[in-house]
C-alpha cells in the first residue's frame, strides 16, 4: 500500500497525519479507513481504556476484513503501525488535520477545542464528524471557523461508502476542496449538504426511526414485527429498531432533539419511549439494552 499525500486546492495544504479525538465507535472507524488509505493516525481519547478499546475494535474489524478477502494480512500489519495512541491531545500538535469524533453533545465538543486549538498548528484543519449540530455555530467556538468543516462519516465506517460533507457559513473553499480529496482518497463517496440541522442523512433516517418507535409505542406492532417489516418490506438491510439500537439511542434522542429545536416542528417530537429508553440507561447495543437485549 502506498502512502497518499495529497494536496488540496490552491491553499496547498498537504494532508498527511491525521489526529483523530474519540475511540468510539466513530473515531476508531475513522482511525481504521485512514490507516488503511496511508495516513499517519494518532488516536486520542480522555479514557485510556476507551483508547484501548479502540485500538482493540480496529484490530478486529480490519482481522475481519482480513478473513473475508478485502484485506491483506500485509496491509493491515502496515495499517495497524501507522495508528499510535495518544494519550495526551498535546501529542496532536503536529497533525494536517483533526477531526473531533466525540460524543454527540455540544459542550463536550467545545471543551475539545478550546483545549485543542491552542495545541494545533495554525494552518491545520479542524472536522468535525457530528451528525447533527451546526457547524457555523461550532466552528464560531473555535480560533480558526474557514478551517473548520463537518466530515459525517457513517456507521461502520468500514462499510459505509458515504461521507457528508457540511460547510460552515465561514469555511472557505480551499478547506472544502482539501477535504474533498482527503474523503476521496479513503475511498468513500462524498456528498455535501447544507449546513442544516442534521444534514441530509440523518433529517431523513431519525424521523423515520423515530416513527418506527412511536409503531412500537402505539402498539402497531412488536420490535420483530416492525422490524421484519421494513427488512422485507422495503428491503433495509436492518430494520429500523435494530438500527436505533446500532446507532445507540442516546446518539437517536439528541439528534432528534437537534432537527425538534432547529426546525420548530413537531413532527420531529423525539418519541416519549426513547426518552425513556435513555433515561433508564438503555442506550442499544453498546449498553447491552436497547429494543434488543446484547447481553
Ligand atoms: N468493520 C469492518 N467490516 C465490517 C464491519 C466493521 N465494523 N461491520 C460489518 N463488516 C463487514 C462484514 O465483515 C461483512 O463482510 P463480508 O461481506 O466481506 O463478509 C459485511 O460487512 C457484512 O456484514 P455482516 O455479514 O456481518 O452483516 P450484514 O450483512 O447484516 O451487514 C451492516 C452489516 C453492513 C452493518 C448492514 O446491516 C447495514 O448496512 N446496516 C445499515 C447500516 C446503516 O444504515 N448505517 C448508517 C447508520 S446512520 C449513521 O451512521 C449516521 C449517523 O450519524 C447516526
Amino acid at each position: 500500500s502506498q502512502n497518499k499525500n495529497i494536496t488540496g486546492g490552491n491553499m496547498g495544504a498537504t494532508i498527511k497525519k491525521i489526529g483523530i479525538i474519540g475511540a468510539g465507535q466513530m473515531g476508531s472507524g475513522i482511525a481504521h479507513v485512514c490507516a488503511i488509505a496511508g495516513y499517519d493516525v494518532l488516536l486520542h481519547d480522555a479514557s485510556l481504556e476507551r483508547l484501548e478499546n479502540g485500538i482493540a475494535t480496529i484490530n478486529g474489524n480490519m482481522a475481519r476484513q482480513v478473513s473475508s478477502g478485502k484485506l491483506e494480512e500485509k496491509d493491515h500489519r502496515e495499517a495497524v503501525a501507522r495508528i499510535r495512541m495518544a494519550a495526551k491531545m498535546e501529542e496532536l500538535a503536529g497533525v494536517d488535520l483533526a477531526i473531533e469524533a466525540a460524543t454527540e453533545d455540544e459542550t463536550v465538543k467545545r471543551k475539545i477545542y478550546a483545549q485543542l486549538c491552542p495545541i494545533l498548528n495554525p494552518e491545520a484543519l479542524l472536522a468535525t464528524n457530528t451528525s447533527s449540530i451546526s457547524i457555523t455555530r461550532l466552528a464560531s467556538t473555535t480560533d480558526r471557523p474557514e478551517r473548520f468543516i463537518g466530515i459525517h462519516f457513517m456507521n461502520p465506517v468500514p462499510v459505509m461508502k458515504l461521507v457528508e460533507l457540511v460547510r460552515g457559513i465561514a469555511t472557505e473553499n480551499a478547506t472544502f476542496q482539501t477535504a474533498r480529496t482527503f474523503v476521496t482518497s479513503l475511498d468513500k463517496t462524498v456528498t455535501v449538504a447544507e449546513d442544516f440541522p442534521a444534514f441530509i442523512v440523518n433529517r431523513i433516517l431519525l424521523p423515520m426511526i423515530n416513527e418506527a418507535i412511536y409503531t412500537l409505542y402505539e402498539g402497531v406492532g412488536s420490535v420483530d414485527a416492525i422490524d421484519t417489516a421494513m427488512r422485507l418490506g422495503a428491503n433495509h438491510p436492518m430494520g429500523p429498531l435494530q438500527l436505533a439500537d446500532f446507532i445507540g439511542l442516546d446518539t437517536c434522542l439528541s439528534i432528534m432533539q437537534v432537527l425538534y429545536e432547529g426546525l420548530a416542528d413537531s413532527k420531529y417530537r423525539p418519541c416519549p419511549l426513547l426518552v425513556k429508553y435513555v433515561e433508564a440507561g438503555w442506550l442499544g447495543r453498546k449498553s447491552g439494552r436497547g429494543f434488543y437485549d446484547y447481553r
